[in-house]
This record gives C-alpha cells, sequence and structure tokens, in this order.
C-alpha cells in the first residue's frame, strides 16, 4: 500500500499529501498537467524533504501529465514495477474544482472529472491496482435538504461541477459492484482552508481563485481593496452563508487514516464526509481572520451566487468512528497558518 499514485499532486491538497506521504515512509508517484499549480512546488517538496532527511534515494518521482492521458499512466505504472515499486493504491486529486466556474464551463468539467476518473481506473484495472481515494465534495449533496449533512443524506448536486463528482462516485460504485477486490473510498471534502504549520505549502491556484480563502489572502495582502460576500440575507445568524472549514493538515491526516483503514480490508465502498462538524458564518472567518492575524479585512457585500446552500456543515460521526479520526485546528489556526504562508512561503 505505501507505493502510492497521486493525481493532482501539485494542487492545494495534493501538494499537502504528497508532503505527509513522504514523511510518512511513501514511495510517491505524482502526476499533474499544471492546469490550475506549478509542479515547482513538488520539487520543493522534494528538496526539502531531502535536506531534513539526508535522503539519498529517491522515493518521491514527479510526471508531468494530463490523467486522461492512458499512455502517461501506463508510463508511470510501469516505471513503478521497474524500480520494484509497483503502484499499491492512488489519491485521484487531479481534476477542476470551481461551482462557479462549471456552470459556465460544464464541458470542460465533465470532461476532465468524469474522463479522468474513467482512464484513470481503466489504467489501475490492467496494472491489478485496486486501492483508490477519491477527492468528492460535500456539492453532491441536495442544497437545503438538511443544514449537517451526513452520508445517507438525500443527494441533488446543482452544479454541474457536483453533477460531476456524483457521477464519479456512481462510476467507482458500479466498478466495486462489478468485479472483487476493489476498496474505495469517495471522500466528502466541506471546506479546506489554512496552510502548512511551517508555512512550507499553502493554497496558491494558478489561475481559479474561486474558494474563499485564497480571495480573503489577496485582500490581506492589498492586492485586492477589499472582499466581497455574496450575499447579506441568507437564512443564518448574520446572513451570511455558513461553511465547515477544516485545516488542510487535518483534512490530509483524513486521508492517511482512509489508506489505512482500506488497507485491512479484502474489499470496501465507502461514501465519508471529512469536516469538523462546525460551523461558521463568512462574516464570521473575516473577523476570526482580522483577529488572528492584527489586520483588517475590508469586505463589501455583492449579489448572492446561484448554486449555493446557506449552510453546509458535516456529520463527521461516521469518520470519527470507522477510521478514529476528528479534526483537531480550529478556524483561528488555519486563518493564521494560511497567512503564515503567504507571507513567508510564497
Ligand atoms: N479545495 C476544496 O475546497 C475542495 C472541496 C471539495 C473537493 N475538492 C476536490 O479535491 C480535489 C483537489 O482540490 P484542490 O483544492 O487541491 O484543487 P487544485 O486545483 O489546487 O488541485 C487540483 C490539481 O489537479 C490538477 N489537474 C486538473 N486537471 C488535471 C488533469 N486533467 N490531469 C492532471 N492534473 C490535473 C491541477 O493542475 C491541480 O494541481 C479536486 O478534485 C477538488 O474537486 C476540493
Amino acid at each position: 500500500m505505501k507505493n502510492i499514485l497521486i493525481t493532482g499532486a501539485s494542487g492545494f491538497i495534493g501538494s499537502h499529501t504528497c508532503w505527509l506521504l513522504l514523511n510518512d515512509g511513501y514511495e510517491i508517484f505524482a502526476l499533474d498537467s499544471e492546469i490550475n499549480s506549478c509542479l515547482k512546488v513538488l520539487y520543493k517538496i522534494k528538496n526539502i524533504y531531502k535536506l531534513n532527511n539526508q535522503a539519498s534515494k529517491n522515493n518521491f518521482h514527479i510526471f508531468k501529465g494530463d490523467v486522461r492521458d492512458k499512455n502517461i499512466l501506463k508510463k508511470i505504472f510501469t516505471y513503478a514495477i521497474q524500480i520494484k515499486k509497483p503502484i499499491r493504491s492512488v489519491i485521484h486529486f487531479a481534476g477542476l474544482k470551481s461551482v462557479n466556474e462549471s456552470f459556465n464551463e460544464p464541458l470542460e468539467y465533465w470532461d476532465i472529472n468524469i474522463n479522468g476518473v474513467i482512464s484513470l481506473i481503466k489504467i489501475m484495472k490492467i496494472y491489478k491496482c485496486k486501492t483508490i481515494v477519491f477527492s468528492s465534495s460535500a456539492s453532491v449533496y441536495a442544497s437545503e435538504s438538511r443544514k449537517i449533512l451526513d452520508e445517507d443524506s438525500p443527494i441533488n448536486p446543482i452544479s454541474p461541477y457536483g453533477k460531476t463528482k456524483h457521477i464519479a462516485e456512481t462510476i467507482l460504485n458500479d466498478l466495486f459492484v462489478s468485479s472483487s477486490g476493489w476498496r474505495i473510498a469517495n471522500l466528502r471534502y466541506f471546506n479546506p482552508i489554512g496552510a502548512h504549520k511551517l508555512a512550507i505549502l499553502g493554497e496558491m491556484p494558478l489561475y481559479n481563485k474561486s474558494n474563499i480563502f485564497p480571495k480573503i489572502l489577496e485582500v490581506a495582502s492589498g492586492s485586492k481593496d477589499y472582499f466581497e460576500i455574496n450575499g447579506k440575507n441568507w437564512p443564518t445568524k448574520d446572513g451570511t452563508c455558513i461553511r465547515d472549514y477544516i485545516h488542510i493538515e487535518d483534512l490530509v491526516e483524513g486521508h492517511i487514516k482512509t489508506l489505512e483503514y482500506l488497507s485491512d480490508k479484502k474489499s470496501q465502498f465507502l461514501n465519508l464526509n471529512l469536516g469538523t462538524g462546525i460551523g461558521t458564518s463568512v462574516l464570521e472567518l473575516i473577523k476570526i481572520f482580522e483577529k488572528a492575524n492584527n489586520l483588517q479585512i475590508p469586505y463589501i457585500f455583492s449579489t448572492p451566487r446561484f448554486g449555493e446552500s446557506p449552510i453546509l456543515i458535516a456529520d463527521n460521526k461516521k469518520a470519527k468512528k470507522i477510521l478514529n479520526w476528528s479534526a483537531k485546528k480550529t478556524v483561528f489556526q488555519m486563518c493564521r497558518d494560511g497567512w503564515n504562508w503567504y507571507k513567508l512561503g510564497l
């Protein structure tokens, strides 16, 4: 299980995962197309790891390519066999992730998010690698069905993005039913923010800054004058949307626990929320950020975004029970670590 392919490796969650897995003794094969990140973040990880550990052997293999391209996938799986480190499992992060953008570019979302998973599992099948952790999302749940969402809450995504995540989960389920021995976990993330505590990694999207945290960082750094809050009349305590923010390091630890859990099983299909179970409104997030970092975030209110839910909070009992894992870090720590990285780590 410790020889692993990470797709979307240089992105926000992928890069933090590579760092943790590398330090946990994994042999990593990392793939990214660089559509929303740079491979240089992976070379940075590799260099820091080597320096810290005086490592002479190379256990971090970096590839540029598109996960839809079966040839690059075959090349990676074959190379892993040649160096006697056959890939035993995959974490599939590669994909497009903006709810908003997906309304304007649905075909790109269907193409990358669905054809990506299909190419990947076809090649995994050929190489008899049957363990996959898939990056799914809370956006698969029906909007406004419940405020606190457990894994059995109704599924009915509104956005093309959420639909691609739901269909990818469905494809993985069909695969699981069709042949034995697959170990599959769909991890439904809530809102990962923050950065590595040592400020060596953070969230640095190349073009798509639709997530809330990169936007707050832009205002904090002075490159934007104010932060736009989409809507002030949502049915919440202060009129702004409530989300379940989870520290990136807690989220990544949830992946390692999931891999460990799957490795004990002969076959398994799992849908699992990764969240803290605590809701924070956008206004509260701004206030906490200001307090944690002793600075001001000017904001204005703008129109609500189509397809948003007022409140999304994870019921995380299942993850606690089966993984013996729960998120530990507070929103204050997320805000402090995220800004520290932005100031020091760029
Ligand atoms: N960050 C969040 O808030 C969040 C929430 C729920 C789910 N997710 C999911 O988690 C995964 C990772 O998210 P992230 O925040 O790290 O996003 P990210 O954009 O930082 O990382 C995704 C990475 O995938 C790469 N990529 C995209 N298409 C590719 C392709 N065809 N082939 C190879 N690489 C490709 C990008 O270059 C990028 O490095 C995504 O699938 C996303 O949908 C993220």
